[in-house]
């Protein structure tokens, strides 16, 4: 027998690097207490002995970026603050999320809700803010409340509030619940509607930094880069560094939903692939083939099989035609209508469209006519060029990226299964069967609007 092969088979490394998730499956892990007992609040005892430019630099040579979407460096964003004038600064905690897809901060503040808020303790201190804002969606009840509870447990030890561990930093969290309007996640938007006015974007620049909430200097951060901020202070920038690549550093949570065996949150190092993922959640449902996904949710161009072994950071998936967005990986079957998906899509953004700019607001609503009536099988050629046509109306001359956000299933779409919208027109009829695509019994609720005919909306 071979040295080779007396040897025990060494066990492939683990792909996933559980950090925020850590805890998730401990006992009643959304307590304070539960928090503690696994090292919780080492972070902000770690930055309270350094000056608040040292837990900036540290959080900027970790290379962290955004993760609500656009993958801006969250160091630098801190560092464009302007040097303290004696008036109040802000930090604001983007918990909106509802990107269709998106679903990793929700069962984050469900799960961990403390790695939030000792994430905002750091962050606030390191940017001179006395009071902080988390901004929730009204609809996340729950999660509303679990955040509320999660504040006042820190207040209550000693972790917000006046002298914060006896630092002298004094902090002050308000959490608020927005009324539930995709728009309201657009960072701007949700500081007018915080402000309490009707949430729309702002014309930037000025951006946040410079005059954000009440005008003042404001940071605006997502959930997840939020709380990714205390592991990175306790265990340094290095240790953050050694994952992910060497421009999408670290960790982030992968949300695998739709026609996944085992859906849900797998936090692994930027970088992974589809393929290493699926593996760990049990491959497409039924043994079924991948016909197309979402790398970072419903407004990022699609992908196909072809892309499973395309790394999920941000350069690699720029440069395969997509953007990594929320890692929002939705998965869906060789049973799918493309056309049916990206309609259901196009109605959420004709919906959603706030209004302020007429590309979008036109826009979203014409695509939204066009695609029911190419499912509805009366479609014609010509609507194939007029959806394009429009999408280029849209992208680039739209006041905010929801606008450029709507285009992007529709073009990709188009690009990738011409074939299939084709059908629909020459057949006259949606060629799938929906209750094959559904995940349980498919029970129409209402029946099929009349469709609009050509030419007409
Ligand atoms: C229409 C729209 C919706 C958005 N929704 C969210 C959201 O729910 N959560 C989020 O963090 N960022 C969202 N963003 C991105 C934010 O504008 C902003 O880039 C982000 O909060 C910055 O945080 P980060 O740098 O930590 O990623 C949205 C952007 C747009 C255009
Ligand atoms: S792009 Fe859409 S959501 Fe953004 S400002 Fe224009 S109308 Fe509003």
């Amino acid at each position: 027998m071979s040295e080779q092969t007396d040897r025990a088979p060494r066990p492939a490394p683990d792909p996933l690097t559980p950090v925020l998730s850590q805890t998730w499956d401990a006992e009643r892990s959304w307590t304070l207490q539960a928090y503690l007992d696994h090292g919780g609040y080492a972070g902000l005892r770690a930055a309270l002995t350094q000056e608040p430019g040292d837990v900036v630099a540290t959080v900027k040579a970790s290379g962290l970026r955004g993760r609500g979407g656009a993958g801006f460096p969250t160091g630098m964003k801190w560092g464009f603050l302007p040097p303290p004038d004696g008036g109040p600064r802000y930090l604001v905690v983007n918990a909106d999320e509802s990107e269709p897809g998106t679903c990793k901060d929700i069962p984050l503040m469900m799960a961990s809700p403390q790695a939030l808020v000792e994430g905002v303790a750091i962050t606030s201190y390191a940017i001179g803010c006395t009071h902080a804002f988390i901004y929730v969606r009204g609809e996340v009840l729950h999660v509303y409340r679990r955040l509320l509870r999660a504040v006042e447990e820190a207040y209550e030890a000693g972790f917000l509030g006046t002298d914060v561990l006896g630092s002298g930093f004094d902090l002050d969290v308000t959490v608020h619940a927005g009324a539930g309007a995709y728009i309201c996640g657009e960072e701007t938007a949700l500081l007018d509607s915080l402000e309490g006015l009707r949430g729309q974007p702002r014309l930037k620049p000025p951006f946040p930094a410079v005059a954000g909430l009440y005008a003042r200097p404001t940071v605006v951060n997502n959930v997840e880069s939020i709380a990714s901020v205390p592991s990175i202070v306790a265990h340094g920038a290095d240790w953050f560094t050694s994952m992910g690549t060497e421009r999408s550093a670290g960790f982030g949570l992968f949300s695998l939903s739709g026609h996944v065996t085992r859906p849900g949150q797998y936090e692994a190092p930027l970088g992974t692939t589809l393929r290493e993922l699926l593996d760990l959640a049990g491959g497409v449902r039924g043994g079924r083939s991948l016909k197309f996904w979402t790398p970072g949710g419903s407004s990022t161009p699609l992908f196909t099989a072809e892309h499973l072994d395309t790394p999920l950071d941000y350069e690699s998936v720029a440069k395969a035609g997509s953007m990594l967005g929320t890692r929002a990986l939705q998965i869906f079957d060789e049973t799918v209508c493309v056309v049916r998906a990206v309609s259901r899509w196009t109605d959420f953004y004709a919906h959603e469209s706030c209004g302020k700019c007429t590309p979008c607001r036109e826009g979203t609503f014409w695509m939204k006519q066009v695609l029911h009536r190419i499912e509805a099988g009366q479609g014609t050629q010509g609507d194939l060029d007029l959806l394009l046509d429009t999408c280029d109306n849209i992208l680039g001359r739209a006041f905010c990226a929801l606008g450029d956000g709507a285009t992007s299933p529709v073009t990709s779409s188009i690009q990738l299964f011409r074939d299939e919208y084709e059908a629909h027109i020459a057949q006259g009829a949606c060629p799938f069967d929906p209750s094959a695509s559904a995940l349980f019994d498919h029970t129409p609720r209402r029946p099929a609007a009349p469709a609009l005919t050509a030419g007409v909306h």
